[in-house]
């Protein structure tokens, strides 16, 4: 017998069914499902919304994720690699603008001296706001020993998504070889958190072979690997990667809004005290996506602070938003979004994850 969703909420925890059914929802469902993430979300967080200043500082990438518009096998992309001058002026920007954190994220690079120089950038980065900026980096899989080292020069939260948490689907949507393997992301989760980072990842939803049984293990391999921060959007299909053969077997671009929603809320029900990123990604099918999201469970948000005239060139997916605004336009904007979304933003505070803080 199925339960109704009123049992299911009342439940301390969630079975694979049981979020498959929160999925799947009925319009009228999905309004209690919400009315009851939203809730948990001031319980448990409140309404302050965090900053993270993103900074894309390149798109130079070794890796040629099936889905991805900057993959190495991208002929047509302008790469860009921003000098340090400019980063350090955006974090700047960053800094004077009140911003708590920072996120530095670019394509996948290993070689040594794309090491050294992050080092470098993170003291840099510590130095010029007086240790007061957080900083988050989002640089990919890295060895456990140049984690370790950016954690020592600062760093003290990573992004590093799963993508996907089912194996084979995971296999599917990234080239099959040694350099990309399922274990090899496993392990790079494993060793942020041993150093002791706060640990962030993240799938992508509406991916062509993904189902609702997937995207509920997802949930449920968040919870259980005690993850602090999620960022999760929906899968947009850009034409000139392989996947986009697919394109007319995906879900519709509104469902996979909704659904991201849902994937969102249900998460906040199960992991109350995490920080949850409302994916720019939301925001590429819905002009307001982001807020719909920190109304219903998400508590960070990320304002694009790359330099402005390569921002156009950072297209992991395509209709990405903000590629032609100034980052203080980025921010006057965010202001008065967060605002209609019945949020206060968190200036000059780190907004660490509150769990992270527990199971330290
Ligand atoms: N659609 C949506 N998200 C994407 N990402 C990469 N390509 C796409 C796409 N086509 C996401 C991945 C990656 C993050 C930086 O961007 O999840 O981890
Ligand atoms: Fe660059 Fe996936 S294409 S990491």
């Amino acid at each position: 017998m199925t339960k109704s969703i009123g049992q299911i909420l009342k439940q301390e925890h969630f079975t694979q069914k049981d979020i498959v059914q929160l999925l799947k929802s009925s319009k009228e469902d999905e309004k209690i499902l919400f009315t009851k993430s939203s809730e948990i979300k001031l319980k448990y967080i409140g309404k302050y919304v965090y900053f993270r200043g993103l900074i894309e500082f390149s798109n130079l990438c070794k890796k040629d994720c099936l889905y991805c518009g900057i993959r190495a096998g991208n002929q047509n992309v302008n790469r860009y690699d921003i000098a340090n001058e400019q980063i350090l002026k955006a974090a700047k920007f960053a800094y004077d603008n009140k911003y708590g954190s920072l996120v530095l994220q670019s394509g996948e690079r290993s070689d040594k001296i794309f090491v050294d120089r992050i080092s470098e950038l993170l003291k840099e980065i510590k130095s010029l706001s007086n240790n007061e900026l957080g900083i988050t980096i989002s640089l990919g899989e890295q060895s456990e020993e140049t984690y370790q080292k950016w954690f020592d020069c600062g760093a003290h939260r990573y992004l590093l998504r799963i993508e996907s948490s089912n194996k084979e689907l995971y296999q599917k949507i990234h080239p099959n070889n040694k350099d990309h393997s399922f274990e090899k992301r496993m392990s790079c989760l494993k060793n942020l958190q041993k150093i002791g980072y706060q640990t962030g990842t993240g799938v992508m939803i509406g991916l062509p072979f993904q189902t609702y049984e997937d995207l509920a293990n997802d949930l449920l391999f968040m919870k259980e690997f005690d993850i602090d921060m999620v960022g999760m959007g929906p899968f947009i299909e850009h034409s000139e990667t392989p996947l986009y053969q697919y394109k007319d077997q995906l879900m519709n671009l509104n469902d996979r809004f909704r659904l991201t929603l849902r994937m969102i809320a249900v998460l906040r029900i199960m992991m109350k005290d995490i920080n949850i990123a409302s994916a720019t990604a939301l925001q590429a099918i819905d002009p307001l996506g982001r807020e719909k999201a920190l109304r219903i469970g998400a508590n960070i948000i990320m304002p694009n602070i790359t330099p402005t005239a390569e921002r156009a060139n950072y297209l992991l997916y395509q209709n990405k938003p903000c590629i032609d605004e100034g980052a203080d336009d980025c921010t006057n904007c965010m202001e008065a979004r967060i605002n209609m979304a019945d949020g206060e933003i968190g200036y000059r505070q780190w907004g660490d994850s509150l769990h992270f803080g527990k199971r330290q």
